[in-house]
């Protein structure tokens, strides 16, 4: 048995019990989906307090919930609210939303997410989808969480994120009309902003947008071989672009004044075929 399966075994246990059917999709719900679970039909919802070794969150607007709930043909495992490193929080807690999934046998898994815009193309309120991913600094750390053997792609490059979903995503933004931007996010373990300076290497290294989640818990569900995507909400000009000082009141608003076309876009990526 793997360190990570000993440790959450009583909570695994304890999901099993209570699960009402086997989810086909997991989503992760960043800032500004917050509300997504209430515009889906919810057939069971837990509070994360009441599971067995799951950290409590301490930022505002992520509310511990996990829900299981039905979209069209889809069965959903929606997680409202994230762990995030900058928390103080160890990696194996980080990655516990995509470790559920893997263990309750999701198959795709949706990430979303708030970033700073880097691309100086990108305004606040643009959806970005992510093509590809910098900061893979954590990925030793994250392979010995699942142990070599636990690694379904050896010696082949990871599927990550998942070109097919990746694809069904971008099919959805066309079917609504909804301008998708594609970028390389870059992972900041936080918990500062960047200053102006590391968002000008940000550039240089061709990142188009910057974030403090999402890369330990995606990077995660890829090794598993879990199809993996995710969709940032740009919400800011990230450090030094428009000159104007960051802070997490910015990032909310952005995200409440875009989570209707931000719901729309993932409930229509729901509708469409997978596989
Ligand atoms: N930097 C890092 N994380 C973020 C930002 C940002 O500018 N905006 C939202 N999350």
């Amino acid at each position: 048995m793997l360190d990570i399966d000993f440790k959450y075994k009583d909570l695994i246990s304890h999901l099993n019990r209570l699960k009402p059917f086997d989810p086909d999709v997991a989503v992760i719900l960043g800032s500004g989906l917050g509300d997504f679970a209430g515009s889906v039909a919810v057939e069971k919802t837990l509070s994360t307090s009441e599971l067995p070794s799951y950290p409590p969150s301490t930022i505002v607007g992520h509310e511990g919930k996990i829900h299981f709930a039905k979209f069209e043909d889809k069965k959903l495992l929606l997680f409202q609210g994230r762990i995030h490193f900058y928390e103080g929080y160890h990696l194996s807690e980080c990655i516990l939303p995509s470790y559920i999934a893997d263990r309750l046998g999701v198959k795709y898994l949706i990430a979303t997410n708030a970033a700073g815009g880097v691309n100086p193309d990108f305004v606040p309120g643009d959806l970005m989808l992510v093509k590809s991913y910098l900061g893979l600094n954590i990925k030793n750390e994250l392979t010995e969480l699942l142990g070599i053997s636990g690694v379904k792609e050896k010696n082949n490059f990871l599927n990550f994120p998942s070109h097919a979903l990746n694809n069904l995503i971008i099919q959805a933004a066309e079917d609504e009309g909804i301008s998708l931007k594609k970028g390389v996010y870059w992972y900041n373990k936080g918990p500062v902003y960047e200053t102006p300076a590391e968002i000008k290497m940000t550039a240089i290294f061709s990142g188009d947008a910057v974030g403090m989640s999402t890369v330990p818990e995606t990077y995660y569900s890829a090794l598993c071989g879990i199809n993996t995507s995710t969709i940032s909400c740009i919400t800011n000009y990230a450090a030094g672009i428009s000159g104007q000082k960051l802070s997490h009141s910015e990032v909310t608003e952005t995200a409440n004044r875009v989570k209707e076309k931000f719901e729309r876009l993932v409930k229509r990526t729901l509708s469409l075929k997978f596989s």
